[in-house]
Order: C-alpha cells, then sequence, then structure tokens
C-alpha cells in the first residue's frame, strides 16, 4: 500500500507574513483562507501552518502560552475552524505545528506545574541555540530552569509522565477537531540524559539529541494518539543522520512518518556553526543527497526541503538571484522534486522569492538574529562583518511579506507590516503566476509529475557525474521506466551525453537534445 502522503506535496504556511485580512500588519487565518484557492491550484495537498496558538511572540509563535487558543493577531477559533472546513472543502489536508520540547514561560503549567520543567541547582556551560547560557535562574525557586533556545521558552520535562499526559491529550483535542498531522518542533531534543554535565565549547548536543528515551516517548505517543487517526507525522531532527533516522521512521517502529534532515543545510558552514559562512561544494551536495536517498530507500521515507522559516531562500543560496534567478529556481526545483520523498514548499519559493538585505539591524526582527548580533557586536566584530553573516544566513531572509502584487506593501497588508517588505516585490510577485513561462506554473507541474508517475514516488536513485563539480545527474528507474534529471548548478555551459528517452520537463524553451547544458539549465528525459 502506499500511504497518500508518499504522492503528496506540502506548502509550509508561515501565517504572520502571508496574508493580513484586516491591516494590522500581521498576517492572519482570514488571509490564508482568501488565499486557498492560489494554493488549491497549485496542486498542493498539505497545508502545514507554522504556529498559530496563544503566544507572546518571544520566538514568533514558537513560544507557546495556550495550545488551546488562536493568537489573537491570527483571529479567532471560529476562524481556524473555518480554515480547515474550507481546507477540507478543497480535498487538501492541514497539518498543525506542535511544539512540545518547551513552552512559553507565560504558560500556566511555568507557575502551576513546575515540576513539568527541568530545574537544577547548579547550571552548566551549555550555549543556547538564541546565544548565552540555556540556564536561567529563577529567585523563588532558588534554582535554574533548562532553555535550549530563548530565556522564554523553557524546556518541558519528558520524564514526568503527567506532563506527556498532558500533551498527548491536547494532541487528541486537535486531532479530533479534524487536523490531519503534526510537524513536530525539535522532537528529537525531549529526553535529556539523567546527569547533565559541561560540555565542550558549550555545545551539550550529544547529551539532549536523539536522547536516551526518546523512542520510548515517541512510540507511547504512537501507540496512544497517532496510531487511532489517519494523519501524517513528521519530526523535526536536527543532527541525526539517516541511520538514526530509520529508529524515528521505520513503519515497524510504529513512531513517526518522515523527519527533517538538516545535512544538506549545513553544507555551507564551517566547523563553527551556522554563523560561520562557507561556500557550498556541489560534490558535498551531491554525496549527501545521495546518502540519504539510498539510506532511506524502502526503509523509510525522505521530506525533501530547500526551504522554511528558519532557511535563507534557497534561489539566493544555491542559485544566482542576479542573472539567473527564473531559470536557477526551476533548476533547484527540478532538482529536488524528482528525488524519492514527499516534498516541502516554503511560501514565495513558488515565486522565486529571493534573500533581503536591510541596512540596519533594527530592521530585523528575529530573536536569534538579534541576539547574535549583540554578543558578536560586543566581542569586537563589525556591523559589516555581522550584517554579511546575517544576509547569508539569516532566518528573515524567509519571513519578510509575501510577495503578492506590485501594490503597496506586494499587496500583503494595508497597514504597516510587522516586518519590512523586499523592495523587490515590485518586480518578483504573484501577479503572474498564471503566465506559462512562471516559475509558479513550473512548480505546478512538478506537483502533478509526482502524482501521475509511479517512478517518482517508487523508482532507485542513482547518482551520475559523481565528480562533477558543477552539475548534478541522477537516474531513478522503476520497472523498465526512466528518469534521467539533469541540472546545471553553474551559470557556464556545459557539455553532457546526448540523453535518452524524450523530453519531459525543461527550463529552457528551446532545447534540443543537443549536449549541451546553458547556464542553470535543467532538463528530465523520460525512457521506457
Ligand atoms: C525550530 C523552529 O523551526 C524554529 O523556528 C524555532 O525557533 C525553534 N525550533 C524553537 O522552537
Amino acid at each position: 500500500m502506499t500511504e497518500w502522503w508518499k504522492k503528496s506535496t506540502v506548502y509550509q504556511i508561515y501565517p504572520r507574513s502571508f496574508m493580513d485580512s484586516n491591516g494590522d500588519g500581521i498576517g492572519d487565518i482570514p488571509g490564508i483562507i482568501q488565499k486557498l484557492d492560489y494554493l488549491h491550484d497549485l496542486g498542493v495537498d498539505i497545508l502545514w501552518l507554522s504556529p498559530v496558538y496563544d503566544s507572546p511572540n518571544d520566538d514568533n509563535g514558537y513560544d507557546i502560552r495556550d495550545y488551546y487558543k488562536i493568537m489573537n493577531e491570527f483571529g479567532t477559533m471560529a476562524d481556524f475552524d473555518e480554515l480547515l472546513e474550507r481546507v477540507h472543502e478543497r480535498g487538501m489536508k492541514l497539518v498543525m505545528d506542535l511544539v512540545v520540547n518547551h513552552t512559553s514561560d507565560e504558560h500556566t503549567w511555568f507557575k502551576d506545574h513546575p515540576d513539568f520543567y527541568i530545574w537544577r541547582d547548579q547550571p552548566t556551560n551549555w550555549r543556547s541555540f538564541f546565544s548565552g547560557s540555556t540556564w536561567d535562574f529563577q529567585k523563588e525557586r532558588n534554582q535554574y530552569y533548562l532553555h535550549l533556545f530563548s530565556k522564554k521558552q523553557p524546556d518541558l520535562n519528558w520524564e514526568n509522565p503527567q506532563l506527556r499526559e498532558a500533551v498527548y491529550e491536547m494532541m487528541r483535542w486537535w486531532l479530533d477537531k479534524g487536523v490531519d498531522g503534526f510537524r513536530m518542533d525539535v522532537i528529537n531534543m525531549i529526553s535529556k540524559v539523567p546527569n547533565i554535565q559541561d560540555a565542550p565549547d558549550g555545545d551539550g548536543s550529544s547529551q539532549f539529541m536523539n536522547g536516551p528515551n526518546v523512542h520510548t516517548y515517541l512510540k507511547e505517543m504512537n501507540k496512544r494518539v497517532l496510531s487511532k487517526y489517519n494523519i501524517v507525522t513528521v519530526g523535526e531532527t536536527p543532527g541525526t543522520s539517516p541511520k538514526e533516522a530509520r529508529d524515528y521512521i521505520a513503519s515497524q517502529n510504529q513512531e513517526l512518518n518522515m523527519i527533517f534532515t538538516f545535512e544538506h543545510m549545513d553544507l555551507d558552514q564551517a566547523s563553527g556553526g551556522k554563523w560561520d559562512l562557507k561556500p557550498l561544494e556541489l560534490i558535498d551536495l551531491k554525496e549527501n543527497l545521495e546518502k540519504w536517498q539510498h539510506g532511506l530507500h524502502e526503509e523509510g521515507w525522505n521530506s525533501l526541503y530547500w526551504n522554511n522559516h528558519d532557511q535563507p531562500r534557497i534561489v539566493s543560496r544555491f542559485g544566482d538571484d542576479q542573472n539567473w534567478r527564473v531559470e536557477s529556481a526551476k533548476m533547484l526545483a527540478t532538482c529536488l522534486h524528482f528525488m524519492q520523498g514527499t516534498p516541502y514548499i516554503y511560501q514565495g519559493e513558488e515565486l522565486g522569492m529571493t534573500n533581503v538585505r536591510f541596512d540596519l539591524i533594527e530592521a530585523y526582527k528575529d530573536i536569534e538574529t538579534i541576539n547574535m548580533y549583540q554578543e558578536k557586536q560586543k566581542a569586537g566584530i563589525s556591523h559589516d562583518d555581522i550584517m554579511k553573516k546575517i544576509y547569508a544566513k539569516g532566518r528573515d531572509n524567509a519571513r519578510t511579506p509575501m510577495q503578492w502584487s506590485n501594490e503597496l506593501n506586494a499587496g500583503f497588508t494595508t497597514g504597516v507590516p510587522w516586518i519590512q517588505v523586499n523592495p523587490n516585490y515590485t518586480n518578483i510577485n504573484a501577479l503572474e503566476h498564471q503566465d506559462p513561462d512562471s516559475i509558479y506554473q513550473y512548480y505546478k507541474k512538478l506537483i502533478a509529475f509526482r502524482k501521475k508517475m509511479d517512478i517518482v514516488t517508487h523508482g532507485d536513485f542513482t547518482l551520475m557525474h559523481r565528480e562533477d563539480e558543477e552539475l548534478f545527474v541522477y537516474t531513478r528507474r522503476w520497472n523498465d521506466e526512466t528518469l534521467t534529471v539533469y541540472c546545471n548548478f553553474s551559470n557556464q555551459t556545459k557539455s553532457v551525453e546526448r540523453p535518452k528517452g524524450a523530453k519531459l520537463i525543461g527550463n529552457y524553451a528551446d532545447h534540443n537534445d543537443e549536449l549541451a547544458l546553458k547556464p542553470y539549465e535543467a532538463v528530465v528525459y523520460y525512457q521506457h
């Protein structure tokens, strides 16, 4: 049996930046409802909403204050119910973000159930993902609480069975409402080692990533909740290899359906981590994606992504957003969408939206970026040097408002947007999405191929031209069919062998089976 989500494409909505219906400058649920026809026309099957729950927005909703309430700025529970109904009416599904590694410090649990959190008399030297220590002192208790992210995001204590039951109850509540699954925020961090200790360079990850009880908890969650519904689950799991991934997603393990790997997103960073920039070597990317394609073939299921709300825009990152924006956006889409797995499209990717460069740090809203800036400035690094990092990797690259039109604020809001619109909205926007040559229409075709061609779902994967530093070529085979996918990651013309079969799709209209690939050309051949 092929599960329904294996032929599906997911579209991620970051509600704050998607569409504002009431002019307060913040995207909202009625705004999403207005755009459902646009999404349905694209052909996506599943919408994943970044958190819409009540939150003080220290980390834009990833700090939840009340799991049973919709954030005021986004609307009401009635709006949510209407959204769910309208999504289902169109034959699409809706997946919620589940953030249960931590809550907001404003969640009533933090006061009423301190035993739901992790306390120690002495802090360790761990560094938070958002700079500074992972520990904060609480006077009343005379103890430190753990927060891997901001100090307003205390980590939950999954060892406490009452906490686990409270989480499962909440999950059932949303599933009984009819939501179709969960994307689980940093779910591989819920189990910490019992004796938390100082770590080299303050990197405590070996003590909280893929920890000792994580599989026990997920099996329990599956048994008590997930297995009772026909849903899809995807776990966000930084620092996870294909082998560890199989433990989470092999069907006999009864935990999750898919995980998000981070390995391919870490290839353009040096040993100092995310902000330590280094150019991508295409060979590294090919080897890595090959490893995942082979590692999960028939033993799991890949999620395929270039973008999300935490990553810079792919056309600016691995493509060329200046000279070859349309070509490279389509090429990157081709490269990803013919692989085995479930593809995830992040809002605006289907328009070829790009990174943004604001001059002043004050224009940035993301807590990770702001904290990093302050820390590096204290360490004596110049404004310009820090901004280079932010331009390349900052999360706000992905969070500028969706570019609907060339009107005021890109048609996102009639008010003052919570974060500035990328000034290139006058050229890059959804107005021309019905143009047959648009990036949107190209994505639409890719999504349709996945639905109708079983080879895209089931075929094996073979990397070709392994040593080529500019070409990414692979084949997929299934019964007597073969797909050959050619992607030129350079702005140079590249010669290749004459492909077998007939052209299925490509990003240049005039490709005529020549032995050359034009700059950023992608072309797919099908033979049977
Ligand atoms: C991962 C989310 O994708 C990110 O946006 C968030 O800041 C952290 N987890 C903490 O919830």
